[in-house]
């Protein structure tokens, strides 16, 4: 078992059964339990830890229908009613099993029930393991925009165990990846290379550098938790990831890490237009990530639509258009402003290669 201490809270890489997790359910022994899941890891999850605690043999289950699509206040606003019905009070518990959503979701809604209740996070996809599940960051989407509405708010503790892993799909899995390629970027050349290497063996991942990607993330947040300067790195390929993100919520729907994966590519392809990121250093980034992540065809419509939502992106000020740019691979800088134009170029680039290649 691997503990860090990430602000004021325990994270734990590793089997959760070798886990504080429970010592952690004795003391909240004489209080209620609900455990917020949803309709994947009800099934494939929440059973082995049931089985496995008997502090949580009493526990309520709530299930929230799977997928970005549902992130939504209307959801929110059903749990809170049957929180309600269940009598639940500010010093009874929940605990979130599951991916991102869950994550975002059941932690934003134990954050605001009777002024907030402790919560505890078991991520159970990859990409909430890396990123959703840490760093305090907990809300829903409104319409097209991504966590439009939420609130910082750390967990009580988070128990990363890989072995809900295997329960993932394909695509799934991949997602998670593509904030391990962020970390890497943001970080170091080292990192960057060995998350690309291990993507050829997705589903035999290391623990060892499952345990380097989140302790990047854990010690940007540390620094700057409520997100006042540094931590805006960790939004690398978000900006333009979660219009595309956004945008697609509409039709057949993307992946959040095939979103950031493009996200990447085109903020990187803007470092290098503004004299940053060399061209080499783009290639290789491109190619890798690419690579996972293809760029769907987008008409012009599309293109038309995904730029107008930029403007409301939670990382703007006074107007503009912020976003982060990669000096080098390792290295990345924030508040750098971009224009409409700009990504519109981007966009009709990747655009255009596709029409040369069909
Ligand atoms: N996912 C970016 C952050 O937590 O700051």
């Amino acid at each position: 078992m691997h503990s860090i201490i990430a602000n004021d809270y325990e994270l734990e890489i590793g089997s959760i059964l070798d886990s504080s997790f429970a010592s952690l359910l004795d003391k909240y022994s004489d209080v209620k339990k609900i455990i917020v899941s949803d309709d994947n890891t009800s099934e494939h999850c929440v059973p082995f830890l049931i089985s496995n605690y008997d502090g949580l043999a009493e526990a309520e289950v709530v299930i929230l229908p799977a997928g970005e699509e549902n992130k939504s206040l209307a959801i929110v606003a059903n749990v809170w009613e049957l929180l309600t019905e269940y009598g639940l009070g500010r010093h009874d518990l929940i605990i979130n099993v599951g991916g991102g959503v869950v994550t975002d979701m059941g932690g934003f809604i134990a954050s605001c029930y009777k002024r907030g209740m402790q919560f505890i996070n078991i991520p159970t996809s990859l990409l909430s393991m890396v990123d959703a599940s840490i760093g305090g960051k907990t809300g829903v989407n409104l319409d097209h925009y991504k966590n439009q509405i939420g609130v910082f708010n750390d967990p009580e503790a988070v128990y990363i165990d890989p072995i809900f892993l295997s329960t993932l799909e394909s695509n799934e899995l991949l997602s998670g990846y593509a904030e391990m390629i962020k970390h890497g970027l943001i970080h170091s050349t080292d990192l960057f290379n060995k998350v690309i290497e291990q993507l050829d063996i997705p589903f035999e991942l290391e623990l060892e550098l499952l345990k380097e990607s989140i302790q990047v993330k854990n010690e940007v947040v540390k620094r700057d938790p409520l997100e006042g300067g540094e931590r805006k790195i960790l939004n690398f390929g978000h900006t333009i990831g979660h219009v595309i993100e956004g945008f697609m919520l509409g039709s057949e729907g993307m992946t959040h890490g095939h979103a950031v994966g493009i996200g990447m590519v085109f903020e990187a392809y803007l470092s290098t237009k503004k004299g940053k990121l060399s061209q080499e250093e783009f290639k290789t980034i491109e190619s890798a990530i690419l690579d996972v992540f293809p760029v769907p065809t987008f008409s012009n419509d599309d293109i038309q639509s995904m730029t107008a939502l930029l403007t409301n992106d939670k990382k703007n000020k006074g107007g503009k258009i912020l976003c982060c740019l990669l000096e080098k691979i390792g290295e990345c800088t924030f508040d750098h402003e971009i224009s409409e134009q700009e990504v519109t170029e981007v966009f009709l680039h990747y655009k255009n290669q596709q029409i040369n290649l069909n």
